[in-house]
């Protein structure tokens, strides 16, 4: 099930190196997707025990894909085009201390903090074991011979940042249907208020999961992006990052360019209400080998199935819970993936474990009645289809506060917003819509970001 990224154009043959390898991909085609065509499914690995890691979210966040590109340590190779005659490789690509000394380190339990409670005297055997320590971490070394790679005007992400003002009336955070909806609102409310909106990844729409049979759903979509583009008094800056909120008015936002040569910057903006439509993320539950790769949450899967075109294989395995487990059984099947085993986690069915060597490539289910193991089922990757983690961090920062949902599976268990609408002393108004707030209705979003980006714009025309 090879297919080309959505987005291609013409395509353009490139080769690169790949840890002494000449490897051939496809011009801007992610590096990680490259490499996962030539057969290379483990891009790091785990820094205590070296488990491999792969790809596993697709959008530059979980950190399991960083390689060294070009000399630069810490790249996350799935949101970073491939360009010509790059030289990508594992961060601890041929240690010194062998597979053997991995294995050995797995039969080991070492606690916590072990590091300063071992080996601590004397001074020399502690130095000794430090940086040797240090390098079997495989987290990337810094070429100090290499020419500098830091330019901090150079790259169209940098460029935007810069050029953005100081103020804004409302600022929205998120450019998904929540945040289009809100951005809208907003520029709709009164004449002359100015909004920004924040998108970190590099398309408007963002990633809350549909049925793919909604077309009225996609169609929707579609029009709030070309709304919003159209709209003057919105300012749309994509691939940047609210970083950091600081009371009473104040968002740092980084510009994300992926590639080692255009890093970002940051930049201070203040503004008199922010809506927070931030989003979620997939949140995988615990069960015995739930970091093997080949092991996905929802939003990863489409993201690599369908912006990617990854050949992940030909069947899988769906666990999850309500819609998600629905909607992602409907896009598997839009795709044409064989499911081996659709299993709702609240059902007596649990999933215990997962198994393979590199890569998922079975899982083992046990009845919670009976506490019997059933078969080993076989599948080339398995899909977590439970609700998302609401991207909770940027709104907490600015005083909202979270408490766990009561979904009757525990493997569904996330963190809610107690309220979704705050002022900050003497300072902004902050409103939170979307995903963040446990809502997975497609209308319910866009009405929730219609409601926070009114308000946010009323409040910000009230204070000024
Ligand atoms: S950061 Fe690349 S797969 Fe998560």
């Amino acid at each position: 099930m090879d297919s080309m990224p959505r987005s291609a154009g013409i395509i353009e043959k490139v080769s690169f190196s790949f840890e002494g390898r000449t490897l051939e991909g496809i011009a801007g085609e992610p590096v990680a997707r490259a490499l996962f065509r030539a057969g290379v499914r483990t891009l790091s690995y785990s820094m205590k025990y070296h488990y491999p890691r792969g790809i596993r979210c697709g959008r530059g966040r979980c950190r399991q894909c960083d390689m060294e590109i070009n000399g630069c340590p810490g790249v996350p190779s799935c949101i970073t085009p491939l360009e010509a005659g790059m030289v990508i490789r594992r961060e601890d690509f041929r240690p010194f201390y062998a597979p053997l000394v991995s294995s050995l380190m797995r039969k080991l339990t070492l606690p916590a903090g072990f590091y300063y409670r071992f080996f601590t005297k004397p001074k020399f055997i502690n130095k000794t074991f430090s940086s040797n320590l240090r390098k079997m971490t495989g987290i990337g070394r810094l070429h100090t011979d290499s020419p500098p790679f830091i330019a901090r005007s150079s790259g169209p992400g940098s460029a935007v940042i810069h050029s953005l003002s100081n103020s804004y009336d409302v600022i929205v955070v998120g450019g998904g249907v929540a945040g289009l909806s809100a951005a809208l609102a907003a520029a709709s409310f009164g004449s002359g208020a100015r909004i920004l909106l924040v998108e970190e990844t590099a398309e408007l729409g963002g990633l809350a999961l549909f049925d793919p049979r909604d077309r009225e759903g996609r169609a929707e979509k579609d029009r709030l992006r070309l709304a919003v583009e159209a709209k003057k008094s919105i300012t749309v800056v994509c691939r940047a990052v609210g970083l950091g909120y600081y009371p009473p008015d104040t968002l740092l936002v980084q510009s994300s360019e992926s590639c080692p040569s255009r890093p970002g910057i940051l930049k201070r903006i203040r503004a008199k209400a922010f809506v927070f439509a931030t989003g979620a993320y997939d949140s995988l539950p615990l069960f015995e080998n739930n970091h093997l790769p080949g092991i996905f949450g929802p939003r990863a899967v489409r993201l690599f199935l369908e912006r990617d075109g990854y050949p992940l294989g030909d069947t899988a395995v769906i666990y999850g819970t309500g819609r998600p487990l629905e909607d992602t059984a409907a896009f598997l099947e839009s795709r044409g993936v064989r499911t081996a085993a659709v299993v709702e986690a609240g059902s007596g069915t649990r999933l215990t474990a997962a198994g393979g060597r590199w890569w998922v490539q079975h899982v083992t289910f046990k009845s919670r009645n009976s506490g019997k193991t059933g078969p080993k089922v076989s599948c080339d990757f398995l899909c977590l289809a439970f609700p998302g983690q609401g991207t909770y961090e940027l709104p907490q920062q600015a005083g909202f506060q979270f408490r766990f949902s009561d979904d009757a599976s525990f493997e569904a268990k996330r963190l809610l917003p107690i309220e979704p609408e705050r002022r900050i002393e003497a300072g902004s108004a902050c409103f939170l819509a979307g995903e963040i707030t446990g809502e997975t209705d497609r209308r319910r979003l866009v009405e929730q970001g219609r409601e926070a980006g009114g308000k946010a714009a009323a409040e910000a025309a009230g204070s000024s």
